[in-house]
């Protein structure tokens, strides 16, 4: 047997038994950080997604007659686009509204506009630059919401990316990821998911650059019921050890402009290029949400790799946020 293939089969027979998922899925009204997802729930989501992804005309209009606001403070494509395509292919509609049109709490405030939105449609997805504008938006509005993206959780990323993972290994559980660069949103987002999912994950940021301690005290609780594994050092080279996904995002998030300099001699030692790869596994993959800077956090050279799933990555937000458009809008009212 190969050396890939006997790695796969060494995580199949690692894996535990799977909780099962909650009687009502996403019971939360919301999804704004994956800290509400029941462990699961994500496998149920995984599932849908894997078949929605197969067969998409199976759920041509299962949701007609829907619809969803997008309402975002800061630029997309992929999130943007994956959710108007997919409410699309799932026979409902989409409206977005862009800063211009409608600066949050300028206009009017985000609590009058999350109670009008409520009236119109079905579903919202925000992205905002603070969380705490998320959260007031979702406390007012009687539909369920959805984070796009704010400074401190990206939980939609997170579902591509281990929907990803598990495409590429077949098994979440036990699983090594190595995430090198910045303690971001995208970061928390995939400490919650990774840790749910019982997939291990190895942190590399440069020190000053950690995840909140608020977030890894929560973390650690998570970790002892599912077995995960996650582990901080200020070494990319120690993190990538026995990798399965080798990942990274910007130095530089929206609304960090003003960093920039700094940031970015900061971060030099923790760029993902020729060096990372020829160290990591052999049947290691390399992930990134993208947008990419190229030069920066990752190179071309690593984000062209054969290895290199960035865009399976980016594809998958599709599938994934399909199943959880679905799975919101269908599920059982708690009684
Ligand atoms: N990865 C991601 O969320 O991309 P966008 O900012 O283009 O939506
Ligand atoms: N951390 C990045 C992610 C972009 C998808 C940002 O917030 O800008």
């Amino acid at each position: 047997m190969s050396k890939k293939r006997k790695r796969k089969a060494k995580l199949k027979s690692k894996a535990r038994k799977r909780p099962k998922s909650r009687k009502i899925p996403f019971e939360a009204k919301d999804f704004l950080s994956l800290k509400e997802a029941g462990v699961g729930d994500l496998d149920l989501l995984f599932k849908l997604a894997e078949k929605m992804k197969k067969k998409p005309e199976a759920f041509f209009g299962k949701l007609k007659g829907k619809s969803l606001a997008l309402l975002f403070q800061k630029p997309s494509i992929r999130t943007r686009v994956s959710f108007q395509v997919g409410m699309a292919e799932l026979g409902g509609n989409s409206v977005y509204m862009d800063p211009q049109e409608l600066p949050l709490g300028e206009r009017e405030s985000i609590k009058d506009v999350a109670r009008v939105l409520s009236r119109y449609c079905d579903v919202a997805a925000v992205r905002t630059y603070h969380h705490a504008d998320t959260e007031e938006f979702a406390r007012n509005s009687s539909i369920p919401v959805i984070n796009g993206l704010s400074d401190l959780y990206h939980p939609c990323q997170t579902l591509a990316d281990l929907f990803t993972i598990r495409e590429k290994f077949g098994e979440l559980q036990k699983t090594n990821i190595a995430y090198i660069g910045d303690g971001n949103n995208v970061l928390n987002s995939l400490l919650y998911g990774a840790s749910k999912a019982g997939a291990n994950l190895a942190i590399a940021t440069p020190r000053g650059y950690e995840p909140s301690e608020e977030i890894l005290k929560d973390i650690k609780l998570i970790c002892k019921e599912s077995g995960s594994k996650v582990t901080l050092s200020n070494n990319p080279f120690t993190a990538i050890k026995n990798a399965h996904a080798v990942y990274t995002d910007v130095w530089v998030s929206m609304g960090q402009e003003k960093q920039r300099d700094q940031r970015l001699r900061d971060f030099q030692p923790f760029q993902v290029n020729g060096a990372i790869i020829g160290k990591a596994p052999k049947d290691s993959v390399i992930m990134h949400c993208l947008p990419a800077h190229r030069g920066e956090e990752i190179t071309e050279e690593a984000i062209e790799h054969p290895r290199s799933v960035i865009f399976d990555q980016a594809e998958n937000r599709l599938h994934t946020q399909k199943a959880l458009l679905f799975l919101l809008l269908t599920r059982k009212k708690k009684r």
